[in-house]
C-alpha cells in the first residue's frame, strides 16, 4: 500500500512549490536504510528532490526524523514494497503527477550474507524480484536513469589487488552475492534490449561510519554480523567481546584486509553517478566505490581505540567461513568518470561510528 507524505500537500507557499518542482526528482528505493538515508541527505544538499520508497522491512521512520534534522525539511516518502508492481506503479504515478522523475537509485534489498545461505528464496524473491519489477515500472514511466547498489562481493577472492572493474566475476560465495551478480546481469540484459536504460552499477566495498551530525547511521537490528556495528556494540558493553575472525591469514598482521569507505563519501558518489548518467544516453557501466586503501581488522581496532580513547574488548578466534583474505578497490574509474574521490579518512569514519553508537544510547 502507498502512504504518501507529500510536502506539496501541506499548503506550502506557491513559490516553494514552484522551487520544488524545478528540482530534478530522484526516486530512492530503500532510502530509509543505512546508505539510502545518507544518500537522501546528499541528494537534497546537491539540489535534487529525493522521494523515498521503502517498506521499512529493515529500517524505521526514525531515519526520516534524522534526515529532517540534517536538511531542515521532511523528506518525501512512501511506504512501498518494491516487489509489488501494483504498489510501485501507484507510487510512480503519484510522483509523476507533480514531478518529472529524472532517475532512480535502487538500494532496496536484503543484505545479510549469513541469513541468505539459510533463506536463499527470501533473498532471490526480494533482491532479484524488486529489481525486475522496478525495471518494468521504469519502462512504463519512461524513466531511463538507474543507479544500482552492487557490491565488491561480485569479485569473490580476487587474484590481483587493488581490484578494478575488469577483474573477473567469480562464482558467488553466497545467495546474497549471487543476487548482486544476477541483478547486474538483468540490468545489462535490459540495457541491451529495446528498453532505453542508462545505468551505473556501483560496487561498494565496506561502507562504515555515520553522518557526522549523529542524526543518522546504521540501525542495529538484531545481532550485527559486520565488523563495525559489532565493534561499537561490544565497546559499549552491549555484546560479548569482538571476535577477530582469524589471525593466520597471509597478511602483515595475519588478519583480513578490507577497504573501509565512509558512508558519506559513498553517498556523495551516488550524486556524482546521477550527474554522470545525466550527461550520457544509454550507458551501462560498473564502478568500484572504495578508498583504494586496505586496512586489517587489527588496524581498525587499534585506530578505533586511538581515535575514540576507548578500549575495544576483543579476542582472537577462528576464521569465518567464506571470508576473503584481502580486497581493496582501484577506484580510478569512478574518480575520472564522476570527478569523485573520498574526503573522509578511516579515523573520521571510526569517530563517527562511535558517536552514532553513543547517540543511540544503550
Ligand atoms: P539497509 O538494510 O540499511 O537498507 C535497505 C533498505 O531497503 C531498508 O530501508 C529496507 O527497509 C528497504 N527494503 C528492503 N526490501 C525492500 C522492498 N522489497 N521494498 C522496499 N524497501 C525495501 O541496507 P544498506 O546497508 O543501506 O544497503 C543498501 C544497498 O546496498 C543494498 O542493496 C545492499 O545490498 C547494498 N550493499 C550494502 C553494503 C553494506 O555493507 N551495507 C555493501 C554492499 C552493497
Ligand atoms: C560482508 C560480506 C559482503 C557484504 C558486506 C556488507 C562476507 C564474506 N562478505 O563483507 O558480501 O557486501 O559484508 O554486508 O560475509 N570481522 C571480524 N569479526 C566480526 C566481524 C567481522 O573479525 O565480528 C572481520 C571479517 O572477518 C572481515 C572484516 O572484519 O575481515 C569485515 O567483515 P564484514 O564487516 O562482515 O564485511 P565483509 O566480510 O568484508
Amino acid at each position: 500500500m502507498v502512504h504518501p507524505t507529500n510536502p506539496l500537500a501541506k499548503g506550502s507557499a506557491p513559490n516553494a512549490i514552484f522551487d520544488l518542482m524545478k528540482k530534478p526528482c530522484v526516486v530512492v528505493t530503500g532510502g530509509a536504510g543505512y546508505i539510502g538515508s545518507h544518500t537522501v541527505v546528499e541528494l537534497s544538499l546537491a539540489g535534487f528532490h529525493p522521494v523515498i520508497l521503502d517498506n521499512f522491512s529493515n529500517s524505521n521512520r526514525s531515519a526520516l526524523d534524522g534526515i529532517e534534522r540534517i536538511i531542515g525539511s521532511r523528506p518525501e516518502s512512501m511506504q512501498v514494497d518494491c516487489r509489488s508492481h501494483q504498489e510501485l506503479s501507484a507510487a510512480f504515478d503519484s510522483i509523476a503527477e507533480q514531478h518529472t522523475i529524472s532517475g532512480v537509485i535502487h538500494f532496496a534489498a536484503f543484505k545479510a550474507v549469513g541469513e541468505s545461505t539459510k533463506l536463499p528464496l527470501k533473498y532471490y524473491d526480494n533482491n532479484v524480484g524488486s529489481t525486475s519489477t522496478l525495471l518494468q515500472t521504469m519502462a512504463e514511466f519512461d524513466v531511463e536513469n538507474l543507479v544500482f547498489s552492487s557490491s565488491c562481493t561480485v569479485y569473490g577472492q580476487p587474484e590481483v589487488i587493488p581490484v578494478d572493474e575488469g577483474a573477473p566475476i567469480l562464482e558467488a560465495e553466497s545467495p546474497y552475492g549471487y543476487t548482486k551478480q544476477a541483478c547486474e546481469r538483468i540490468i545489462r540484459d535490459v540495457h541491451a534490449s529495446d528498453q532505453p536504460l542508462n545505468a551505473a552499477l556501483l560496487r561498494y566495498f565496506n561502507p562504515i561510519g555515520a553522518h557526522p551530525s549523529s542524526h543518522i547511521g546504521e540501525l542495529p537490528l538484531g545481532h550485527p554480523n559486520n565488523l563495525i556495528p559489532f565493534l561499537t556494540q561490544a565497546t559499549a558493553g552491549l555484546r560479548d567481546p569482538l571476535t577477530v575472525f582469524g589471525d593466520d591469514y597471509p597478511t602483515d598482521d595475519g588478519t583480513c584486509v578490507r577497504d573501509y569507505i565512509h558512508v558519506v563519501d559513498l553517498a556523495k558518489a551516488h550524486v556524482a553517478a546521477l550527474q554522470w548518467l545525466d550527461a550520457r544516453s544509454l550507458a551501462c557501466e560498473s564502478f568500484n566505490l572504495g578508498t583504494g586503501h586496505g586496512n586489517s581488522v587489527l588496524e581498525v581496532i587499534h585506530s578505533f581505540q586511538r581515535v575514540n580513547g576507548v578500549d575495544v574488548p576483543h579476542v582472537m578466534g577462528p576464521r569465518r567461513e567464506g571470508d576473503i583474505t584481502a580486497i581493496y578497490a582501484d577506484p580510478a574509474k569512478a574518480r575520472s568518470a564522476f570527478g569523485w574521490s573520498c574526503e573522509h579518512s578511516l579515523d573520521d569514519a571510526l569517530r563517527d561510528a562511535w558517536n552514532w553508537q553513543l547517540a543511540l544510547g544503550t
